[in-house]
């Protein structure tokens, strides 16, 4: 028999990554604060992500989830927001066109705040000081007074939620993101870009299909599928005090529901099986998602599985692979035949970037595009070994034209890394990288297609 659960029952277990406030109180007015605030994200649309993400467990559909490693109270504004939105649109159109999947479409944004540290803290030509913590904990710059938690920031991650969210709907609803615009997706970085050659092709094929249809006498408007689309949110729900303020019971079935974002997941460093992480998880109705990394081992992974969806409900679980290049082909197989074997029905997806972080010979943190691709082609290699579906990505990515990542298409160099490096925490993918991983990525879904025979051809047992 599971112990009661409560939106603060997390509070009795022992937790990892969490920051000391030096003020308790301040931090009790601002939790208080907080549970006042109107929900975020609703109940109906949580589960309208889990019935999607249903899909995408049963092989009929494709997860891209992604965004920056951190989002930061500094770059906060609408030409970030449409910028990441369009490529994300970009890399559907792509994933939906070329690999002829469905895709649903999560953001790691509007709430992604809250960071968890390899080390506590952080050494600076001799000056140490405790570590970033993202900003909904402390502030990035390297001062003493700077990287003290404040509960206040938790109000500003708040707002800036919000502000984030209300855009994000209006692109989605508001005729934007209509399928007729494929062309003004093009992002002004990536259009004299090595790929934007092949997008262009792309959106054209796409333009005569809807020529085509539109002939046929259909419309796109804004009410329709194809004018609009399901954008939905996500972030690691790391900062618990905040969570919790944040969970409310959702009046139509009287469920607990994190209302900060549409999708949780839990992090890498925070998913002990009898800590708070696990704890608060358990008891959110949310589609939630597991970090799995080299030091999960598969018999945890199966008591994971248990506690956080012991109903088996499909959507529910999915768990995000970061292993490494050269690791995954020793860890996933054997996590995939468990599952398996045990009958757990989950998404499977693959977060290639961090496993896959190395520092530079010119010292920046950053990733190499082949390792990345590397990661990638590997989980689709073993779920198409196993018969298993492969059935998203989780990328840190951003709409903007940085130089964060080495490789791709353009050839980023380690020189090159020095002239638009601003991430506040891991290295993303650029707007053109991200494109170019969308077609590679549609490559291997195609493969993945013609390797299956269809219902049909199986009934004709070709
Ligand atoms: C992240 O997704 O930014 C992250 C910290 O990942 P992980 O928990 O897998 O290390
Ligand atoms: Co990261």
């Amino acid at each position: 028999m599971s112990e009661r659960w409560t939106p603060d029952s997390w509070r009795a277990k022992p937790v990892q990554q969490m920051p000391q406030y030096p003020d308790a109180k301040a931090l009790a007015d601002v939790e208080a604060q907080l549970t006042s605030f109107p929900p975020l994200v609703f109940a109906g649309e949580a589960r309208n992500l889990k019935k999607a993400l249903a899909t995408v467990a049963a092989g009929d559909a494709f997860l891209l989830q992604g965004g920056d490693c951190a989002e930061s109270f500094a770059e906060h504004g609408a030409n970030n927001i449409r910028d990441l939105f369009r490529v994300f649109l970009q890399m559907a159109i792509v994933l939906t066109y070329a690999g002829a999947s469905p895709v649903v479409k999560v953001g790691r944004i509007a709430g992604q705040f809250a960071k968890p540290r390899s080390a506590p803290v952080e050494k600076r030509d001799g000056v140490e000081l405790p570590s970033y913590r993202g900003d909904i904990i402390n502030d990035v710059a390297f001062t003493e007074e700077a990287r003290v938690p404040d509960p206040r920031r938790q109000i500003e991650a708040y707002r800036q939620s919000a502000a984030t969210l209300n855009l994000l709907r209006a692109f989605a609803k508001g005729g934007y993101a209509s399928v007729e615009n494929v062309h003004s997706w093009m992002l002004q970085s990536v259009s004299d870009s090595p790929q934007s050659k092949a997008y262009a092709d792309l959106a054209d094929r796409v333009s005569g299909a809807l020529d085509f249809m539109r002939a046929c006498g259909l419309t796109f408007a804004v009410d329709s599928s194809l004018g609009t689309t399901d954008f939905y949110t996500s972030h690691e729900a790391l900062l618990l005090g905040y969570e919790q303020a944040m969970t409310r019971v959702d009046s139509t079935t009287g469920d607990w529901y994190a209302t900060s974002g549409h999708m949780l997941w839990i992090g890498d460093r925070t998913r002990q099986l009898d800590h708070a992480h696990v704890e608060y998880f358990r008891g959110i109705k949310n589609p939630i998602g597991l970090k799995c990394g080299p030091s999960l081992k598969t018999d945890e992974l199966l008591k994971l599985i248990d506690i956080l969806n012991p109903e088996n409900e499909p959507g529910r679980l999915t768990l995000i692979g970061r292993f490494g290049h050269e690791k995954i082909g020793e860890h996933l197989p054997a996590m995939v035949r468990a599952v398996k074997r045990e009958g757990r029905t989950v998404v499977w997806s693959c977060d290639p970037m961090h496993g896959n972080t190395i520092t530079s010979n010119s010292g920046y943190k950053t990733r190499p595009f082949d390792r990345i691709l590397s990661e990638v082609r590997s989980f689709f290699a073993v779920h198409a070994a196993e018969g298993t579906h492969a059935g998203g990505v989780h990328l840190e990515m951003t709409g903007q034209n940085v130089t964060e990542c080495l490789g791709g298409a353009r050839a980023i160099t380690d020189e090159d890394l020095n002239n638009r490096y601003h991430t506040a925490c891991d290295p993303r993918l650029n707007a053109e990288q991200s494109i170019d991983m969308a077609f590679l990525i549609a490559d291997l879904l195609k493969q993945g297609r013609a390797g299956k025979a269809s219902p049909l051809q199986a009934a004709a047992g070709l």
